[in-house]
């Protein structure tokens, strides 16, 4: 009865056959202000000694900014399968609309041909199915799987279990504290003890909820009302781009989290970056943002390298100048070569240029090609954005743009937000030769008074409350810690909006 089986099926994988892994991997998925050199001392921080400028306000000009393939939208839930001949595929895809969920095809290195698919011919399936400790290899693997509390995982039936390319999967990651609820099709078999005999692959901490089969003529109303018969656990999901003050992150459309406040390094010297990186990792500070343009890549990059801190604690951002964008892919491993970084958390692009649009592109393919994390603009406003994104495939996880009360931006970020987008700010603090009058300004130092904060924390917490992530420039290693304790006050609705009406629409440089 098997054989007779096994040639209908061939029947059916002649016409319908494109070899397994054939797909890849899927969604899972100045005028240069040059060196302006003008350092702002903030006025209510002790004045240094040594007469050396006690703070360098630095221009965080760094700014800001996923297709499928690989990237993850930030759902916990992920549906991973593996199909030769498209009919788990089709499955998968139904859950994946129905759940919201992130896409990941199981591809082996060695795709399987028509003959290896043949079953009871003794060929490649046959033998890996007989072979209880065969592992067939993947090809390429789970960006972030830590961000899955779900996982959705599918298979074809092969001789009444799994394919051997599954125990490869579930030997590959940590499950622990996942609920995995798997799901197969197959010419006629039930899925048995199939979903049970994957148990043991897994740690005890993983829930398993039963399985599912489906059979190749399921309908996609088959699949969603199962889904919406099952219990699935409460999502601890983060939404992208929501602030978590109690983990002072925030998610990116990238599916990574990023320090919502850290340190500047625009004008900081070697020496001083040195000094007020260490400063900033000591004082729990995890967020640093360079540039090519700063020239201190490569002391950043050190100043990393020395700390004690572990590197994937710490989000780096660095920018490819326009200058770069004729070669960006040079540029992307010049930046990780001076650096001394195996990855870069993000690179942004610093303002508008010609060649912009293929320099992204350059950093998308960094992204997949695991060098870059995560890719964004600075200084992309309205207009520029309208134009750029839908050029690009991957959209932006930050944009960084000037953003002080004198020039808040209040048109343009809940605009950059409503994308999905996090906004992040330079110049916090008014930008060289405005710190001192911003920092001075009345309404400000009341409402520090009021809550025994600096005129800078009140400005930093300001732009936290408005979902903008902040990045002085300091490198006055006191400084450096207080413009981090930014959580020990908040500010109300009415001080909020008396900061927002000291809003002039005053840009204090000229990107
Ligand atoms: C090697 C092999 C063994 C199979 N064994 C079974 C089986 O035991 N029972 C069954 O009903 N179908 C069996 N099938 C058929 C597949 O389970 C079925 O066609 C499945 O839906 C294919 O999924 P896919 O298109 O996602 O690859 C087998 C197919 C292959 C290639």
């Amino acid at each position: 009865m098997k054989r007779w089986m096994a040639v209908f099926l061939s029947l059916c994988m002649m016409t319908a056959l494109a070899a397994c892994g054939m797909n890849g991997a899927n969604s899972a998925s100045a005028a240069e202000s040059s060196s302006i050199v003008d350092t702002e001392t903030q006025p209510d921080a002790p004045e240094e000694a040594d007469g050396e400028a006690s703070d360098v306000e630095t221009d965080e000009t760094a700014e800001e900014t996923s297709d499928s393939d690989g990237a993850s939208s930030g759902s916990n839930i992920l549906v991973a399968w593996f199909s030769c001949t498209g009919t788990t595929e089709q499955i998968a895809e139904w859950i994946v609309n129905a759940t919201g969920a992130d896409s990941y095809e199981i591809v082996p290195e060695v795709p399987y041909t028509e003959d290896d698919l043949a079953y009871y011919t003794g060929g490649r399936a046959d033998q890996e199915q007989a072979d209880a400790s065969a592992r067939p290899a993947i090809s390429g693997s789970v960006e972030n799987i830590e961000q899955y509390d779900v996982i959705f995982l599918g298979y074809p039936i092969w001789h009444g279990q799994a394919p051997r390319i599954i125990s490869t999967f579930l030997e590959s990651y940590d499950f622990s504290g996942v609920t995995i609820i798997p799901f197969c099709t197959s010419h006629s078999s039930g899925i048995g003890s199939s979903a049970e005999n994957l148990h043991d692959l897994c740690s005890d901490a993983v829930t398993w909820l039963d399985g599912q089969r489906f059979a190749g003529d399921a309908a996609e109303a088959d699949v969603v009302e199962w889904i919406n018969s099952l219990e699935l656990p409460e999502s601890e999901a983060r939404t992208v781009g929501e602030f978590d003050f109690e983990t002072k992150t925030v998610l990116l459309n990238s599916g990574y989290e990023m320090p919502i406040m850290g340190l500047g390094t625009y004008s900081l010297s070697d020496e001083e970056c040195a000094v007020s990186i260490a400063a900033l990792l000591e004082a729990g500070g995890r967020l640093i943002d360079t540039a090519y343009m700063y020239g201190n890549e490569a002391a950043v990059g050190q100043a990393i390298r020395d700390s004690d801190v572990p590197r994937e604690e710490i989000f780096v951002i660095t920018k490819l100048y326009p200058s770069q964008f004729d070669n960006a892919a040079a540029a992307i491993d010049e930046a990780l070569e001076k650096m001394g970084l195996d990855y870069i958390d993000m690179i942004l692009l610093h303002h508008p240029g010609d060649g912009d649009v293929e320099a992204y592109l350059a950093l998308e393919q960094a992204v997949a090609d695991g060098k870059v994390h995560s890719i964004g603009l600075s200084n992309w406003y309205v207009e520029e954005l309208e134009e750029f994104l839908p050029q690009v495939n991957i959209t932006p996880a930050l944009v960084q743009n000037e953003i002080h009360p004198y020039y808040q931006e209040n048109d343009v970020i809940p605009y950059i937000q409503s994308l999905g987008i996090v906004v992040q700010g330079w110049y916090p603090l008014g930008g060289r030769g405005h710190t001192a009058e911003l920092l001075g300004d009345e309404t400000i130092t009341t409402i520090a008074e009021a809550h025994g904060v600096s005129s800078a924390q009140v400005i930093l917490r300001w732009n936290l409350q408005k979902g903008v992530v902040v990045i002085p420039g300091s490198s006055d290693p006191e400084h450096i810690r207080e413009n981090l304790d930014l959580f020990g006050f908040a500010l109300t609705d009415v001080e909020m909006e008396q900061i927002n009406a000291l809003d002039r629409n005053e840009k204090h440089d000229w990107y």
